[in-house]
């Protein structure tokens, strides 16, 4: 059981994470776009809801090309958020309400705008040239035509990951947009460049780090074309770059030149997509060193094909079976993220709940099985309201980069446009870029200037004022459950069963700690459905420690109702 082999647990292990998108979240000086000044106003707010953390999205200069994922300088702030001293504030303030800040670190890619690449790019000779992947034009093809790239593999905003420079008559790598050269992590420079600004960034105050794709820094050498699956235009590299040979290494690395000494007060989470459980437990075993937990994307593919485009319906055993492996694959040691959003993914009312009549119900129903699992909680801006997919009605509605780029090179390839449309609607990012919605007021409180995306017109009804104002709504659920994490030690720490792992709609699991153990069980439906536990009726009598039904404590499951009992057991 976990109280015996982390007699002292770490603090993250009873704390709840909350996702700023900076752009969208307030913004204070009426230009549309969020900014810091904004997030510092409402601190209030997240105070109340009882977050322990902020994660920030990137606030550092960029061209915004991929809404600041693509950095042209480490150690600064973007004009359109602010200053660095609006950001010292934001931490202290922060600091003064017991929150701590955690920034986000894109360190696999940076602009081509960063002065590093405009050197790299300058000349074949320049000292910098090693910091990126250059690579000349594939042997017998001609110089920037289709097909004379390095290596076959397409980037994550479709086309080719290769960009050809006239210039200098070399390729250079990029996984994601050819504004986002890849880092050379096999130079020992560029490595401790990165560790003296980290280092830069907690002596200023921050406490800790979200590290975006830092499972994709090692690529595997030499790098060689992948896979081409059926009806695909570029091969797959990601077995070349997705852990690659030198990946524990470089985290471990980077554990000992920056966190190692400062570990009982820091965070670490490596964003590792495609990572295993396996995997993850070794980079979150904390006598490895590596990073303190990770967020894995097998619960949030389990709805897409061939692809994240390629839509399919989610079955609830399949998100029980790989939760509840998760689950038991780091039980011993390693230590989990929980998510269903963030601002990569739709919003989970509308995916996993339902986003119409049951609207507040399931919210709540999908916080509460989440917050009950065992691992770190990220809360992502608005899920404590309840938040949806955005209307979106035309192309010229998306603002993503990927989404855009996916439209254009879908529909170039013959697909049809309505078809295409209908996968970003269900799927795409803005979904959960939308604005915060604050009050009814026009652009929901957000700014008072224009968005630079449209606001979810549902404000009028879903927003912060209105749900801080009902004791009944999401935003007091969350609140309670965050409580929960808290004060019940068994939230945190007690070890987890999965229930029922094969019942189509009902999702049950329990954890249990020295003499408590707890139920949580939950209908994923718009039916009533009595729950085919063995122990259902023992269950009935014991203490309803949460519920989103007011007054139901019968043996049915009202349409999406989520319940946690509490019992004593014997040891
Ligand atoms: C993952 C981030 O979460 C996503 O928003 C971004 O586009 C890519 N990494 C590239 O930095």
């Amino acid at each position: 059981m976990i109280g015996v082999t982390q007699p002292e647990p770490a603090w993250w292990t009873t704390s709840v994470v909350y996702q700023v998108y900076p752009r969208s979240f307030a913004d204070s000086d009426g230009d549309g776009i969020g900014d810091l000044r904004g997030i510092t106003s409402r601190l209030d707010y997240l105070h109340r809801l009882g977050i322990d953390v902020l994660w920030l999205s990137p606030i550092y200069p960029s061209p915004q090309d991929d809404n600041g994922y693509d950095i042209s300088d480490y150690q600064g702030v973007d004009p359109l958020f602010g200053t660095l001293a609006d950001l010292d504030e934001l931490i202290a303030q922060a600091h003064a309400r017991g929150i701590k800040v955690v920034m986000d670190l894109v360190v696999n890619h940076t602009s081509d705008e960063h002065p590093w690449f405009v050197e790299s790019r300058s000349s074949t000779d320049n000292p910098r040239r090693d910091w990126y992947w250059w690579r000349p034009t594939r042997p017998g093809t001609v110089p920037g035509e289709p097909g004379s790239e390095p290596t076959n593999w397409g980037s994550f905003f479709s086309g080719p990951a290769w960009e050809y420079d006239e210039a200098s008559g070399e390729y250079f790598l990029h996984l994601f947009s050819r504004r986002q050269p890849d880092l050379n992590w096999e130079n020992p420079e560029v490595r401790k460049a990165v560790h003296r600004m980290m280092r830069w960034w907690l002596d200023r105050g921050v406490d800790g780090f979200r590290m975006d794709v830092i499972n994709m820094i090692s690529k595997e050498l030499p790098l060689r074309d992948g896979v081409v699956s059926p009806g695909a235009v570029h091969g797959d590299g990601g077995p070349f770059y997705l852990c690659g040979p030198r990946i524990h290494e470089f985290l471990a690395e980077m554990h000992a030149e920056v966190v190692a000494g400062h570990e009982s007060t820091l965070l670490t989470v490596g964003e590792m997509p495609g990572v295993t459980v396996e995997q993850a437990r070794m980079f979150t075993d904390p006598a490895r060193h590596e990073v303190d937990m990770v967020f894995q994307f097998e619960h949030v593919s389990l709805d897409q094909g061939d692809g994240k485009w390629d839509l399919r319906p989610l079955e609830l055993t399949a998100l029980k079976h790989s939760l509840g492996r998760w689950q038991e694959g780091l039980a011993e040691s390693g230590w989990n993220s929980l998510y269903w959003n963030n601002h990569d993914q739709p919003r989970a009312v509308s995916r996993f709940g339902d986003d119409g009549e049951h609207r507040v119900r399931s919210a709540k129903l999908l916080g509460t099985v989440l917050h009950l699992h065992r691992g770190t909680p990220y809360v992502y801006q608005g899920e404590e309201l309840g938040m949806v997919n955005a209307p979106f009605a035309a192309i010229e509605d998306f603002r993503d980069i990927e989404s855009v780029n996916h439209y254009r090179h879908a529909v170039e390839l013959g697909a049809q446009p309505a078809e295409v449309l209908d996968a970003l609607r269900t799927m795409g990012r803005d979904n959960a870029r939308t604005p915060m919605q604050w009050d009814a007021s026009t652009h929901a409180g957000f700014t008072s200037g224009t968005p630079w995306i449209a606001v979810n017109p549902d404000h009028v009804e879903v927003n912060a004022e209105a749900a801080v104002a009902d004791p009944d709504s999401v935003f007091h659920h969350y609140r309670r459950l965050i409580e929960l994490r808290r004060t019940v030690p068994a939230v945190a720490h007690g070890d987890f069963t999965m229930l029922l792992p094969d019942d189509p709609v009902v999702y049950a699991f329990t954890r249990r700690l020295d003499d408590v153990e707890l139920l949580t069980v939950a209908n994923f439906s718009g039916e009533p459905v009595r729950p085919g536990l063995p122990d259902w009726q023992e269950w009935l009598g014991t203490e309803l420690l949460l519920g989103n039904v007011a007054g139901s404590s019968g043996p049915e499951l009202a349409a999406w109702e989520a319940r946690v009992h509490r019992r004593t057991v014997a040891r």
